[in-house]
């Protein structure tokens, strides 16, 4: 019924099969082919996702920035383990990534920090992510505050304002196929290797 030959590698290692698929999501996705939703677990148990954007990955695991203030930083200094999910609906494809999170160095956050747009930059300071904000005037007058904190000086990048490594300990890919009997493979990290099973759709 399927043709073999579009099934999922399942011998292939699991970080060269994401690059494969990100860089077609690259080419087929109509904007942010690097979203993926981030799911964490509160101290209290209770789970929470939301959408982040993927700035780099390699065998170390898969890099985002985010607020350390904000709900998705408290919970992960609480509890580090997290889900990834990218979900490329022009090809029908998804990849669920477990792991554990930590923050990268501050010299590597300050690289990246530094090539963000001025406007981001100061966005970083004048956000006080996931806080209750009153109106909008309150967070345009900080941008106002931190514009003229800022001028004619180089803006150091936030304390709060961090990278985090999602270190992979299982990766799996997801294919839509014909009736509903998707494709999926899993690879599952054990004592270094990537162990990889096909799964029931
Ligand atoms: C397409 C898209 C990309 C986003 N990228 C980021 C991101 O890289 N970092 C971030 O902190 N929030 C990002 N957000 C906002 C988050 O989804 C979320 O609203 C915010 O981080 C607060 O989440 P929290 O209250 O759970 O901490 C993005 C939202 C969307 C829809």
């Amino acid at each position: 019924m399927s043709n073999e030959s579009n099934l999922i590698n399942s011998k292939i290692n699991p970080l060269s099969l994401f690059e494969e698929w990100f860089e077609d999501a690259k080419k087929s996705e109509i904007n942010d082919p690097n979203a993926m939703n981030l799911a964490t677990i509160s101290n209290d148990g209770k789970p929470s996702s939301r959408i982040v954007l993927l700035k780099s990955y390699d065998e170390q695991g898969f890099i985002f920035f985010t607020n350390s203030n904000s709900k998705k930083g408290k919970s992960m200094e609480d509890n580090t383990n997290v889900a990834l999910n990218f979900h490329w609906k022009s090809l029908q494809k998804q990849i669920r990534i477990e792991g554990t999170v930590s923050i990268i160095v501050k010299a590597e956050a300050d690289e990246y920090y530094n090539t963000r747009p001025l406007g981001s930059r100061i966005g970083a300071w004048a956000s006080k992510q996931s806080e209750e904000l009153d109106n909008r005037h309150s967070l345009l007058n900080r941008v106002d505050e931190y514009e003229k904190k800022f001028k004619n000086t180089n803006i150091s990048r936030p304390p709060h304002w961090n990278g985090y490594l999602v270190n992979p300990s299982l990766i799996e890919f997801w294919q839509d196929m014909p009736f509903r009997l998707h494709d999926r493979v899993e690879f599952r990290k054990q004592e270094n290797k990537w162990i990889s099973r096909k799964l029931y759709p």
